[in-house]
Formats: structure tokens, C-alpha cells, sequence
């Protein structure tokens, strides 16, 4: 900007006056459009659903180096656990409004604050000890925390009223529990969680502790909320590269999930029956990924064990990094890394959120949910 003005004759004070009423009168308008032509999105969760939150902390899990974002717009690293768009992206596509930004983005001021936000941070799960080798990430409190900011942020802009209105009308993405079996429980041999607990037990725990998070975000105002399961953590090339012999998912994480994702879907059926409306919605990842895992050349997948970039066998070792192995053609691997699928893979998943039947989506899909909140 600097330099770039130039002296203003008085004669010209008059039109610049009224162009900027006529700005004024625009953004009057405007204000109440932007909320008419699509709902606000927020995002919890960890790094399947973080848009770059984890870029503006002190911590190790971030995907801010090439090759990640190598398929991005941009081509270049975002934050995302992805070669390009990941599951909320494509979630924003369907509806017809950006990408959300990070909460932690200085570009997230103003108008931009009525598309929502993603407040998700890699590393993070439902226990607050879950990820702390990651160091400074925002546990799951804190985002909540945080979604109370962004509405206080939002009332300046909008009025209080028209912010629990948005609030109230947004679809919301909370992606969990993954974490606190991989970099929990079956992170090292004999963690404390799994001296502490048997499975069956810490699943127990973990889901009384998921069903607080979740209450908590109805009374922050959240009236949409689609909550996905664990995917086949016992299937990604990192476990496999760990644990599995012969390639085959590793029986001790599915069966984890197999105990986990059920009880999460029946948390749901009580909170929604206590509440008296299907608030929430269960997402049913473990299928959605399973059947591309099962069958990965009827999705046009030249395999679901390798993941395109890493090193070691299956490529699930270590991070994915610039010297890392990286395939050519990204849209021929279900797994982009040793933990996050591809964004081919992920747009397979969305297409289950948009259109599945009820096996995926519990009591009802997103174009269900979009016909029904369109009418009201
Ligand atoms: C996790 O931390 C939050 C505060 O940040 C606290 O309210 C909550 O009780 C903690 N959860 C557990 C299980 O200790
Ligand atoms: C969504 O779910 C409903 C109810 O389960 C089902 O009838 C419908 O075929 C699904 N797909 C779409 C596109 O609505």
C-alpha cells in the first residue's frame, strides 16, 4: 500500500464521499445476504478435519511442508492432513460456501467470521491427555472455548439475535477418538491408559467423557451436528507397518473401534431422545472407509495399504516429508499418508455422508438434513 496514494483535490472529496455512503448502504445489504445464501460450518476434531489450526502452534504435528497440499488449489502446504481438500472441504463444496478457515487464522475477521470456522487441531482427542507428545495443541475444551469467542466476535458484527440465529442454523463436523487409541492407549506398550484400564473399560470412559463434549456444544447452540466414528484404525499403513505380519488389518485397533464406534452411536440415540430432536447425527466412517479398504479396486485404488507418501514398508513409517517416497498419481491411493486417506478417498467418504443410507448415516444423510433445514 505504501506509496500508493496520491494527493485527492478537493473536488474529488464529494465523489469519494459518495462512493463510500454507497459502500456503506452495500454492506448494509450485504450483511443479511451472506446469511441467507448459505449456513455457517463449524469444525471440531483432529487432524482428519483441521484446516491449518496447528500452523500458529508450537507443536510437531502439522502438515506445513511439501508434499502435503501438493494437489491443493494453491499447490502448496495448508495445514491439511491431505494432498488437497479434506473431508470438511468437500462438506463446504455441497454446500456452496468456502472452505472454513482456521480459527487461528488472522484471516478469519469480518464477514469471512460468517461462514464459520474450523477450530479442529491435529493430535487432539476426546481425553485431554490424549496427544500431549505433540505438545501445544487446542484439546477439545478449548475449542469449545474457543466457538464462545467466535460467537461473542460474531455478536459485534451482527447483533447477539442474528448470531444464536446463525448459530442455531449451522451444520457442524466433529471428528474425535481416533487419537486416544493411536497416540493413547496403543501408543507405546503398557501407557498408563492401558495399565489403568482394560478396552472395554477406557471405551466406557472415553464415551462418557465424548457424551460431555457433546452436550456442551448444544449449549453453545449447535443444532446440526454430524459426528463421525472411528475409521478401521487396525487398517492404516502406519499400524500395518507396526504391528502387521501379513498385511492384514491388526486385530487389537479394530477390534478397539468395533467396541468404541457402536457405543458412540447409541450416546447418540440417547442424547437425541433426551433432547427431542435428531440433533445429532452418527457419520459411520469405519464403514465408509472399510469398503474402499476391502474392495480398493472397485473405487479405482491401485491399493489401500501403501499410503503414497512415507517410507518403510507401506510407506507407514515416520512423517510424510520432502524425501519421503511419494507416488505419481495421488488418486490411485486410498491413503495419502500412514494415517489420513487421500482426498480422492475422502470425496468416496463425503459421497456417503451426502447420499448413504441409514447403515451410514444415523437417523439421517446430509441431503435429508439439507432438504428438511431448507423448509424451515
Ligand atoms: C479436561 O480439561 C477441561 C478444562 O480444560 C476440564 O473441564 C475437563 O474436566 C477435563 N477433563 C477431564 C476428564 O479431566
Ligand atoms: C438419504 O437417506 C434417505 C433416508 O435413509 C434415503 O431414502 C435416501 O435415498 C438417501 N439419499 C439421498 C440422496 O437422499
Amino acid at each position: 500500500m505504501d506509496g500508493s496514494f496520491s494527493p485527492i483535490s478537493s473536488s474529488n472529496w464529494r465523489t469519494i464521499l459518495c462512493v463510500v455512503m454507497a459502500v456503506i448502504t452495500v454492506v448494509n445489504i450485504v450483511i443479511p445476504q451472506v446469511e441467507a445464501q448459505g449456513r455457517a460450518f463449524f469444525v471440531f476434531g483432529d487432524s482428519l478435519v483441521d484446516n491449518g489450526n496447528n500452523d500458529y502452534l508450537l507443536t510437531t504435528a502439522r502438515a506445513d511442508s511439501p508434499p502435503y497440499g501438493i494437489d491443493y488449489p494453491t499447490h502448496r502446504p495448508t495445514g491439511r492432513f491431505s494432498n488437497g481438500l479434506n473431508i470438511p472441504d468437500i462438506i463446504s463444496e455441497q454446500l456452496g460456501t468456502e472452505p472454513t478457515l482456521p480459527y487461528l487464522s488472522p484471516e478469519l475477521t469480518g464477514e469471512r467470521l460468517l461462514v464459520g470456522a474450523n477450530f479442529a487441531s491435529a493430535g487432539v482427542g476426546i481425553l485431554n491427555d490424549t496427544g500431549i507428545q505433540f505438545l501445544n495443541i487446542i484439546r477439545i475444551f478449548k475449542q469449545l472455548e474457543y466457538f464462545e469467542q467466535y460467537q461473542t466476535r460474531v455478536s459485534g458484527l451482527i447483533g447477539a439475535e442474528q448470531t444464536q440465529t446463525l448459530v442455531n442454523q449451522a451444520l457442524v463436523l466433529i471428528t474425535l477418538g481416533g487419537n486416544d487409541f493411536v497416540n493413547n492407549y496403543y501408543l507405546i506398550p503398557f501407557s498408563a491408559r492401558s495399565r489403568q484400564f482394560s478396552l472395554p473399560d477406557y471405551v466406557r470412559y472415553l464415551v462418557s467423557e465424548y457424551r460431555k463434549v457433546l452436550a456442551r456444544l448444544y449449549e453453545l447452540g449447535a443444532r446440526r451436528v454430524l459426528v463421525t466414528s472411528t475409521g478401521p484404525m487396525g487398517c492404516v499403513p502406519a499400524e500395518l507397518a507396526q504391528r502387521s505380519r501379513t498385511g492384514e488389518c491388526v486385530v487389537e485397533l479394530q477390534r478397539a473401534a468395533a467396541l468404541f464406534n457402536p457405543q458412540v452411536a447409541d450416546m447418540i440415540n440417547e442424547l437425541n431422545s433426551e433432547i427431542g430432536s435428531n440433533v445429532f447425527v452418527a457419520a459411520n466412517a469405519f464403514q465408509m472407509n472399510m469398503d474402499f479398504i476391502s474392495n480398493p479396486q472397485a473405487y479405482g485404488f491401485v491399493t489401500s495399504k501403501v499410503a503414497c507418501c512415507g517410507q518403510g514398508p507401506y510407506n507407514g513409517l515416520g512423517l510424510c516429508t520432502v524425501i519421503s517416497n511419494l507416488c505419481p498419481d495421488r488418486d490411485l491411493y486410498a491413503f495419502w499418508d500412514a494415517f489420513h486417506p487421500s482426498e480422492k478417498a475422502n470425496r468416496i467418504i463425503v459421497q456417503r455422508i451426502l447420499t448413504g443410507s441409514a447403515e451410514y448415516m444415523n437417523p439421517m444423510n446430509l441431503s435429508t438434513i439439507m432438504a428438511l433445514d431448507s423448509r424451515t
